[in-house]
């Protein structure tokens, strides 16, 4: 099988990729590719029912042990955590945070990130020139707040954690992913340290001190594994969600106007906006533990890495009929944005949670809100994964 070249397309994929992965979906399910990072090469499954098979095939691992030792690419990571997991550690290390993050546990953060909503706005309203960076002032900042308000870590660096946090999911340099991985690691160890000393009504403090109930708790390794997942996540998705979805709004005055004239559409739009240009490009890594068969193709054993194509399987037309076109009050029942099967997002509820505040609070308190950029002029995120604008120029003066 040929090789297709992801890295060679460059920007104009990094901009636009949903033609390119709709070519090879016509093809077949499964491509052999180089990545945009560190040249590497892996296969991307792409297609609703191909994408959400490999997803909840058994054979496939998330341990990063199971890597070729050909594989170009090291861990980024603090520590062990459950999206490097396979059971029964994966369900161990999700079991011990899961109730934090259920629907209703959530929604008693409704009031606080209301309240971190609009003090953002009311500092992004009173610029005087009517502009800003939605990036800035909004989309990055929340998402942040809250994760770090739940997990009890006022006074995180957050320049500094940004920097890292982004180098080590997006640079396609490897280099500078490990470097931003060492670079996080050092930083956890001490803020582990500080909680240790003065615990608090948090997570992070639960954490530590194992009040699961159940007596288990956490090594020293997999707590930082845990710190770096939970921050991580908190910084690199929601944020995108917020700015993708708000991009997709200005884009289609239609929907836009639809949502405005009746805002309980809001979750039905924010489901959409999941669908249409999720966050998630291509999830974190899988590799093949023996063959592995897809469509016609053999898929070899041995640590190959397998990449889920999220963004394909969202716009499969056997799946959503009609699916570049965004439409907020479609069906989007089934979507991936989220993933599937044992490692489905566990901050879904959270994220849905942030997005719909977000949205909502910044389309009723800004009537002229429009892109101050032009769509073919943003720039958006290196890499595979992460889907998002690395800054959205928006008015909003009348
Ligand atoms: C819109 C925002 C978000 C999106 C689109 C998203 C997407 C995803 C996806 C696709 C996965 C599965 C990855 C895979 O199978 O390889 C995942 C897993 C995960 N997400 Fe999210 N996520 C978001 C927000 C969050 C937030 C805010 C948190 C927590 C603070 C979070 C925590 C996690 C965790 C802990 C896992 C691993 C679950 C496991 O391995 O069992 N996510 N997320």
């Amino acid at each position: 099988m040929s090789i297709v070249d992801l890295a060679a397309l460059g920007e104009s994929f990094t901009r636009d990729p949903y033609p390119v992965y709709a070519r090879l979906r016509a093809q077949g399910p499964v491509h052999r590719i180089r990545m945009p990072e560190g040249n590497a090469e892996a296969w991307l499954v792409v297609g609703y029912e191909a994408g959400r098979a490999a997803l909840t095939d058994p054979t496939l691992s998330k341990d990063w042990g199971k890597a070729s030792p050909s594989f170009p690419l090291g861990a980024v990571s603090s520590g062990p955590h459950m999206l490097r997991a396979d059971p029964p550690d994966h369900t161990r290390l999700r079991k011990l945070v899961a109730r934090e993050f259920t629907t209703r546990r959530v929604e008693e953060l409704a009031p606080s990130i209301q309240k971190t909503t609009d003090t953002l706005l009311d500092r992004m309203l009173s610029a005087p020139d009517g502009r800003a960076d939605l990036v800035e002032a909004l989309s990055f900042p929340l998402p942040i707040s809250v994760i770090c308000e739940l997990l009890g870590v006022p006074d995180l660096d957050r320049a500094s954690f940004r920097t890292w946090s982004n180098d080590a999911l997006g640079a396609t340099d490897p280099e500078a992913r490990m470097t931003a991985a060492a670079s996080m690691a050092r930083y956890l160890e001490e803020l582990l340290a500080s909680k240790r000393q003065q615990p608090g009504d948090d997570l992070m403090s639960a954490l530590i001190h194992g009040s699961d109930g159940g007596g288990d708790r956490l090594s020293a390794d997999e707590l930082r594994g845990m710190a770096w997942l939970l921050l991580v996540a908190g910084h690199e998705t929601t944020v995108n969600l917020i700015s993708n979805g708000v991009l997709a709004l200005l884009t289609h005055p239609e929907q836009l106007a639809a949502l405005r004239a009746d805002l309980t559409l809001i979750d039905s739009a924010v489901e959409e906006m999941l669908r249409y240009d999720g966050p998630v490009e291509t999830p974190t890594y899988r590799f093949t533990t023996e063959p592995l068969t897809i469509g016609d193709t053999v898929v070899p054993g041995g640590g190959e890495l397998v990449l889920v194509a999220l963004a394909d399987a969202d716009r499969d037309p056997a799946r959503f009929p009609s699916p570049d076109r965004f439409d907020i009050t479609r069906d989007t029942r089934g979507h991936v944005a989220f993933g599937h099967g044992i490692h489905y997002c566990l901050g879904a509820p959270l994220a849905r949670l942030e997005a719909r505040i977000a949205i909502r609070t910044l389309l009723e308190r800004c009537e002229n809100l429009a892109l101050d950029i032009h769509p073919a002029a943003i720039t958006w995120r290196p890499g595979l994964m992460i889907r998002g604008p690395q800054s959205l120029p928006v008015r909003f003066a009348p």
